[in-house]
């Protein structure tokens, strides 16, 4: 039995990671105390600020509390896009190193200008294998990367996607590239069609991940729930962002059968951070998202609607065409969450 089934506190192990990890997860913190939920916190180390103090970006006691916490709450990374010896992905690495297989990465219309309409669709990203399995060497002037899928990895999620469209409206894309890639692509659809045939109540469709880029764009109201392997499943997710109002919104789950991860889609943003203007809703939906998995569900509802009212009404960061600033936006959220809390008891 789960140790907060008998009312101790929820261990959260969080990670602000760098920029404004440091500005976004304290604000998400704060809302779910307002919640009313009992937790505690255990601050752990991770990203390119502890690459640099540490010579570790992902030290083996992160992932120890990380392993012993209930879940884990991440800010951003800032990677170099150069290699650096002995520099690797703290987020790449966590989600191995917990087998968090699933990347939910939910994307819905919100009452803004710079949001369309009609949206509700959720991206469910293979987060464990792929190309992100870094597998990469040079060879001379020659570059090679190595793209890993199995039938496992992708039956796995595909069951995830499969079970998130019967909860929702019953329709399952399955986004791949098997016209060019037929190994490892070609895994992947065949194991998904098999898999999805084991659920014969949803709309199974399939579409290449070019075509899905662009209905995305054009029709992105047609879509329910889309399952891809790993770098597309990226690609799509922030492209879907930005039609709802930008990364400054989007929450995503990272889920294992034994751990689970809660993190904003974005990153870092070198170019606003320690400026006080980053937007937390992100890291505050992705806390919505972690009361969902603790099945506090009315808590997850809660900060849901102190999110729409804030979108309504204002306060706004910059990155949604306002002027105020990180902490504006969260007292507005904390002071609206406060409220239900106290008037729910
Ligand atoms: P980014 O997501 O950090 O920023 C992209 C753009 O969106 C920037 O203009 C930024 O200011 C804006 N933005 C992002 N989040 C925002 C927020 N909450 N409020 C307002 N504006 C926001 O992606 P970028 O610039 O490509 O990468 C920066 C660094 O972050 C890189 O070192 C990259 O490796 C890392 N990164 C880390 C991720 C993670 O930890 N999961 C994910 C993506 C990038
Ligand atoms: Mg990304």
């Amino acid at each position: 039995m789960h140790a907060s089934d008998h009312g101790d506190p929820r261990r959260l192990c969080v990670i602000e990671g760098d920029g404004i990890g440091h500005e976004v997860v304290p604000a998400a913190i704060d809302v779910l105390h307002a919640t009313g939920l009992p937790f505690v916190v255990e601050q752990a180390e991770g990203g390119w600020s502890s690459f640099q103090e540490r010579g570790n970006s992902l030290p083996a006691e992160t992932i120890e509390t990380a392993k012993a916490c209930d879940a884990v709450l991440f800010g951003a990374v800032a990677s170099p896009s150069h290699r650096v010896e002995g520099y690797s992905s703290t987020i790449v690495g966590l989600r191995r190193a917990l087998d968090l297989y699933a990347n939910l990465r939910p994307c819905h219309s919100w009452p803004i200008a710079t949001s369309r309409p009609g949206i509700d669709l959720l991206i469910v990203r293979e987060n464990s294998e792929g190309l992100y399995v870094r597998r990469e060497r040079r060879d001379g002037d020659t570059a090679v990367a190595e793209r890993i899928i199995t039938q496992h990895g992708s039956s796995r999620i595909v069951r995830v996607a499969c079970e998130w469209a019967m909860r929702r409206r019953g329709k399952l894309t399955i986004v791949h590239k098997a016209n060019v890639l037929p190994e490892t692509c070609g895994l992947f659809r065949e194991t998904a069609l098999r898999v999805a045939s084991g659920y014969p109540d949803l709309e199974v469709e399939e579409m290449l991940v070019d075509t899905a880029a662009l209905r995305l764009v054009t029709t992105p109201e047609r879509f329910d729930v889309v399952v891809t392997t790993n770098l597309f499943g990226d690609i799509l997710s922030d492209e879907a962002a930005g039609l709802v109002g930008g990364l400054g919104l989007a929450p995503s789950a990272n889920l294992g059968d034994a751990h689970a991860l809660f993190e904003p889609v974005h990153g870092a943003a070198p170019d606003i951070a320690g400026q006080g203007i980053a937007n937390p809703l992100a890291a505050i939906l992705a806390a919505a998202m972690l009361l969902d998995r603790f099945r506090q569900h009315r808590r997850a509802r809660t900060v849901r609607e102190a999110v729409e009212y804030v979108l309504r009404h204002g306060p706004h960061t910059p990155d949604l065409g306002g002027q105020a600033g990180t902490d504006d936006v969260t007292q507005a959220i904390v002071a609206h969450v406060t409220k239900r809390a106290t008037r729910n008891g």
